[in-house]
């Protein structure tokens, strides 16, 4: 099964990823865990990539859509993936379909703005694992310490108000649209994610399972 993962920053799209890899035995692709990454070893793609995320606006399109399209291309992609982050315009979702990429579902979680911002800020990641933990919703046990592996826990650099505003005002823009592309092809399926981490995944199990 192939799935993509929507939602505006902070809904949960990684948190949930997380839980539907266990259930479903997918490969988790997250765009935005590609580019940290190469970010923070300097790589050409993370130097190239590092003036567009700290601002929170979109990577272009054809840096974004070779990346991808070099990682589907991996052996491990061929039994399933889910796409986390990616396509985030229109042109990403098209590059899918010349790819030949079949999609079986758009999961888009839904969540209301005020929620938001109070999610990312509060948001703290593994330094090692990439692990995602809420300073309130979801701590680790130890403050500062990753539960999976003791790695450090850090805030991101584009989890900043004004960093977020800019990527609302991107995600309103330039995805909003691709519910409607995915509804309009029958592959949209909406789940609230409005609740807690847990009912949120119940949402999503329902979803997936119903739609197998
Ligand atoms: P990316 O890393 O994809 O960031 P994003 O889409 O802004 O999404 P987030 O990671 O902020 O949120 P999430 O929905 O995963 O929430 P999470 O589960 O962590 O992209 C970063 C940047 O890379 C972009 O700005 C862009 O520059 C670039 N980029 C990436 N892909 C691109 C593409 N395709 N094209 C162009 N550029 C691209 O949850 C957030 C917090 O809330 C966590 O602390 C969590 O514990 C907590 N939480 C989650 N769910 C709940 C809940 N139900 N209740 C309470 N707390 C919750």
């Amino acid at each position: 099964m192939n799935i993509i993962l929507l939602g505006p920053p902070g809904a949960g799209k990684g948190t949930q990823a997380a839980k539907i890899v266990e259930k479903f035995h997918v490969v988790h692709i997250s765009t935005g865990d590609i580019f940290r990454k190469n970010i923070s070893e300097n790589t050409p793609l993370g130097q190239k990539v590092k003036q567009y995320t700290e601002k929170g606006l979109l990577v272009p399109d054809e840096i974004t859509v070779a990346m991808v399209k070099d990682r589907l291309s991996q052996p491990d992609c061929k039994a399933g993936y889910m796409l986390d982050g990616f396509p985030r315009t229109i042109p990403q979702a098209e590059s899918l379909e010349v790819m030949g990429e079949k999609v079986d579902c758009a999961l888009n979680i839904d969540c209301d703005y005020a929620l938001l911002i109070d999610r990312i800020s509060g948001r703290r990641m593994c330094k090692e694992c990439g692990a995602s933990y809420h300073i309130k919703n979801s701590p680790s046990k130890e403050e500062g310490k990753c539960d999976k592996c003791g790695g450090e826990l850090y805030q991101r650099d584009d989890d900043n108000e004004q960093t977020v505003k800019a990527r609302l005002a991107e995600y309103d823009e330039k995805t909003l649209p691709l519910t409607e592309f995915y509804k309009a092809k029958g592959l949209l399926l909406q789940v609230d994610g409005n609740g807690s981490i847990e009912q949120t995944t119940e949402n999503v199990y329902k979803a997936l399972t119903s739609f197998i």
